[in-house]
C-alpha cells in the first residue's frame, strides 16, 4: 500500500495510537499514555514536556550542538549570521534568564512586537523555555492593535526592538510602542527593547529598559516542566469582527504535530535546511520558521527581507543557493512579484539550485499560472498547501515525505493524514459530485490545533457551532473526482491580501469613524499581484470634497490598522445597493469591482444604485 494512504487509513482506524506513536519522536519528561482526551478537549493529558528543550538542547544533547541551527540573511543591512544549536543554547537560556528577571514566569504572557531578528526567535524560544506565553504581534500593524492586543494578553512583559526594516524602508518601533501603551488599558510592567545599529531608539526618560544591558547581567535559565496542554503560545488572527482573535497553542499536541509535518509532509531530513520565506508574526512564521525545524533538528533560514527590491527579484534563490534549502516554502504572492520583475529568469542562478527538492506555497489559493511558472523555471515539484492559524500545520497537502506525487494545479491536494474533510451546504447536507460547499473538518481535531481562543470561549465555541460534529473552516471549496480538494475562498468577510489574513468587517469598522463617512463597504477585489486587495465603497456626509474624504479615510484605516492592510482604493458613491431588509449587497460590489457581470438581486431595494455605481466606475458595459 502507498504510504500516504496506509497514513490515513492508521490514522482513521486509531487516531490515539497513531499519535501516541508519532509522540515517541518528541523528548517528554512523563511520556503520555493517552492520546486524545474529550474531557480536557486536549491531547496527551498526562505528558509532560519543554518545548525549548525539544527545539534546542535535546540537539545539543544528541549530537547536533555544531550543526547550523539558525541562519540569519539581512540582505539590506547586509548582515549574515550564523548560531549553530550550541550558540542557540546560550543565547535562549540567557535571553530566558533576562525575562524572568522581569518577573515573569509560568503561565505569564509576553508580547513580542519584533522585527525579523534573531532576538525575536531568542525571545519566543526563551519563553517556552520558562513557561511563559508568548504573543507574537506582526510589526505592520499600527498601534490600536497592538494595545488591543496587550489589553487582551495582559502581558507582564513586552519585548520591542528599535526598528524594522521593511523593504528599503526603516520603520522606527518606539512612536509605535509608546503610542501603544498609551493607548492600552492594561498598564504593562516592564518593556525591554533591543537596540539596533541602524536605528537607535531614545530610551532617556527610561520607558524601556535596554535589552544588551539586561542580557549582560541575566543568569542562563534552564528548561521548565509543563503540562502538554499548557498553552505555549496566543497568536492574533483576524476574525469576522474588529476584535482579533487569540489563538492558543497547547505545548504537547504542537510539538508532536509539527516535527511530524517536518517529515512526513514537507519530506525533510534532520540536519537538512528549510526555508519558510513569511515573517514570524504570522503562523507560517511560528510553526515553519522557528519551532517545526527545530523540533526536527534541521536548519532554519530567518531571512529579513522581500521577495523583490532587497535588492532584486534573485535574492530569494540566491538565499536557497548559499543556504543550501532543500525545501523552501512561500506565498504565490511572492512568486507573483519575482515573476513580474523576471518573468525570463535572467536572475535565476545557472547552478539551478542543486539543494532544492520541492517548493510549498501557502497563505492563500495558488493559481495555476503561477504554479507553472515556478515548475517550470525550477524544473521542482511546486505543491500548494492549506492550512489556517487555527489549525497550525497543513491540513491539506501532497504529502510529500509519504511518498506522494499527485498534483493537480489549482487544488491545495489531499487531506493531511489526522484531517478528515466534508463539503457541506449551508444546511449541514454533504454537497454531491463537485458542488461547492462549506469546507468542515471532522473533530477532534488532530494534535497541534488550537486548543482555544484566550479569554473568547465563546468565539471559539462558534467555530463547532454551525455543523455539530465539525469544525467550521470558513473556507469554501469542493472535492473533485480524483479525490483533490479545491478551496475557492472564505464564506466569511476575511480577506488575503498578499497573503497576510485581513477582516473587511474591520476596516468598515475603520472607515465608519472617518468624519463625513456615512456609509461603507469593503469588498475583497482580485488582484494580479496580491491576489486580493480590499476596496471600499464610502458614501459620504459631509462637505469635503471627494479627494479630501479619500484621503483621510486612506490615512485613517492606516493608522488605526496598519499599513499591511493596504486600503489603497476608495470609491465614494452616491449610495450602497441593499436589500429591502437593509443588508448591503457585497456580492454586487464585489462583481463590479472585479468587472464581472452583475446580475440584479432579487431581493435588492435601490437597484439605481448599482446602476450608478457601474456609470461611475465605468464598467456600465456589464
Ligand atoms: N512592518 C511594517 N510595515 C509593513 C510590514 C512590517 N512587518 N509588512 C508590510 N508592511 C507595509 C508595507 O511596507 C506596505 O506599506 P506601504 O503601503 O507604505 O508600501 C504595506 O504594509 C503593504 O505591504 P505588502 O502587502 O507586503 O505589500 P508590498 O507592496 O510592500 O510588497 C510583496 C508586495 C508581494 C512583495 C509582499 O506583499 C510580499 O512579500 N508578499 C509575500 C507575503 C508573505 O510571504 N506572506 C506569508 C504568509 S504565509
Ligand atoms: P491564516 O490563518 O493567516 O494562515 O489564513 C488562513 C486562510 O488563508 C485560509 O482559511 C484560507 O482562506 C487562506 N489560505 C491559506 N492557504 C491557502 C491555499 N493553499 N489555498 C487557498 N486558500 C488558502
Amino acid at each position: 500500500m502507498h504510504e500516504y494512504e496506509k497514513s490515513i487509513a492508521d490514522n482513521i482506524a486509531d487516531p490515539d495510537r497513531f499519535w501516541l506513536e508519532a509522540s515517541s519522536e518528541i523528548d517528554w519528561i512523563a511520556a503520555p499514555t493517552i492520546g486524545w482526551d474529550e474531557d480536557s478537549n486536549s491531547w496527551f493529558p498526562d505528558g509532560q514536556l519543554n518545548s525549548c528543550y525539544n527545539a534546542v538542547d535535546r540537539h545539543v544533547d544528541g549530537g547536533r550542538a555544531d550543526q547550523n541551527a539558525v541562519i540569519y540573511e539581512s540582505p539590506v543591512t547586509g548582515r549574515r549570521q550564523t548560531f549553530t544549536y550550541r550558540e542557540l543554547q546560550a543565547e535562549v537560556a540567557r535571553t530566558a534568564g533576562m525575562i524572568a528577571a522581569q518577573g515573569v514566569g509560568k503561565g505569564d504572557r509576553v508580547i513580542i512586537y519584533m522585527p525579523m531578528i534573531p532576538q525575536t526567535l531568542f525571545a519566543m524560544l526563551a519563553c517556552a523555555r520558562i513557561g511563559a506565553i508568548h504573543s507574537v504581534v506582526f510589526g505592520g500593524f499600527a498601534p490600536p492593535e497592538l494595545a488591543k492586543r496587550i489589553d487582551d494578553a495582559e502581558p507582564r512583559l513586552l519585548l520591542t526592538a528599535s526598528c524594522g526594516i521593511e523593504g528599503q524602508k526603516v520603520i522606527p518601533y518606539q512612536p509605535l510602542v509608546v503610542e501603544s501603551l498609551a493607548q492600552a488599558r492594561h498598564p504593562v510592567p516592564a518593556v525591554l527593547l533591543f537596540q539596533r545599529e541602524t536605528l537607535r531608539a531614545d530610551l532617556g526618560d527610561g520607558w524601556a529598559q535596554d535589552w544588551s544591558e539586561q542580557l549582560a547581567k541575566a543568569k542562563p535559565a534552564e528548561c521548565v516542566p509543563l503540562m502538554s496542554s499548557d498553552p505555549l503560545y496566543i497568536l492574533y488572527t483576524s476574525g469576522t469582527t474588529g476584535t482579533p482573535k487569540g489563538v492558543v497553542r497547547d505545548n504537547g499536541g504542537h510539538a508532536v504535530a509539527l516535527e511530524w509535518s517536518m517529515r512526513h509532509v514537507y519530506g525533510l531530513k534532520p540536519g537538512e535546511c528549510f526555508w519558510a520565506a513569511s515573517d514570524v508574526g504570522w503562523v507560517v512564521g511560528h510553526s515553519y520558521i522557528v519551532y517545526a525545524p527545530l523540533f526536527a533538528g534541521a536548519t532554519v533560514v530567518l531571512y529579513e527581507g522581500k521577495p523583490v527590491g532587497t535588492p532584486d527579484a534573485g535574492e530569494f534563490w540566491r538565499v536557497i543557493e548559499r543556504n543550501r534549502v532543500s525545501v523552501f516554502f512561500t506565498a504565490p504572492t511572492a512568486i507573483r512579484a519575482i515573476r513580474k520583475e523576471d518573468e525570463d529568469g535572467a536572475l535565476y542562478p545557472a547552478s539551478n539550485l542543486p539543494s532544492l527538492r520541492a517548493v510549498f506555497l501557502a497563505g492563500e489559493r495558488a493559481d495555476p499560472d503561477t504554479i507553472k511558472w515556478l515548475e517550470k523555471r525550477t524544473g521542482r515539484p511546486v505543491i500548494d498547501h492549506w492550512w489556517q492559524t487555527e489549525l497550525g500545520w497543513p491540513a491539506l497537502a501532497t504529502c510529500a515525505g509519504l511518498g506522494d506525487v499527485r498534483r493537480k494545479a489549482g487544488s491545495a491536494g489531499f487531506p493531511v493524514p489526522g484531517y478528515q474533510f466534508h463539503v457541506l451546504d449551508d444546511d449541514g447536507k454533504p454537497v454531491s459530485g463537485e458542488g461547492v460547499g462549506n469546507i468542515v473538518i471532522d473533530c477532534p481535531l488532530p494534535p497541534g490545533c488550537f486548543k482555544g481562543l484566550w479569554s473568547n470561549d465563546e468565539g471559539f465555541q462558534k467555530a463547532f457551532a454551525s455543523y455539530p460534529g465539525y469544525y467550521e473552516t470558513g473556507d469554501a471549496g469542493f472535492c473533485d473526482a480524483d479525490g483533490f480538494m479545491h478551496v475557492m475562498g472564505r464564506t466569511d468577510d476575511i480577506i488575503n491580501v498578499a497573503g497576510h489574513r485581513l477582516s473587511t468587517g474591520q476596516m468598515e469598522g475603520a472607515l465608519a469613524e472617518v468624519d463625513g463617512v456615512s456609509e461603507c463597504a469593503v469588498i475583497g477585489a482580485d488582484d494580479m499581484l496580491k491576489g486580493m486587495i480590499p476596496v471600499a465603497f464610502v458614501v459620504a456626509s459631509g462637505q469635503q470634497s471627494e479627494a479630501e474624504l479619500v484621503t483621510a479615510c486612506i490615512a485613517h484605516a492606516r493608522s488605526e490598522i496598519g499599513a499591511v492592510a493596504s486600503v489603497k482604493t476608495i470609491h465614494v458613491v452616491g449610495a450602497l445597493p441593499k436589500t429591502r431588509s437593509g443588508k448591503i449587497l457585497r456580492s454586487s460590489l464585489r462583481s463590479i469591482a472585479n468587472g464581472q457581470d452583475v446580475t440584479m438581486p432579487s431581493t435588492i431595494e435601490n437597484p439605481d444604485a448599482i446602476e450608478a455605481i457601474l456609470a461611475q466606475l465605468d464598467v456600465s458595459d456589464h
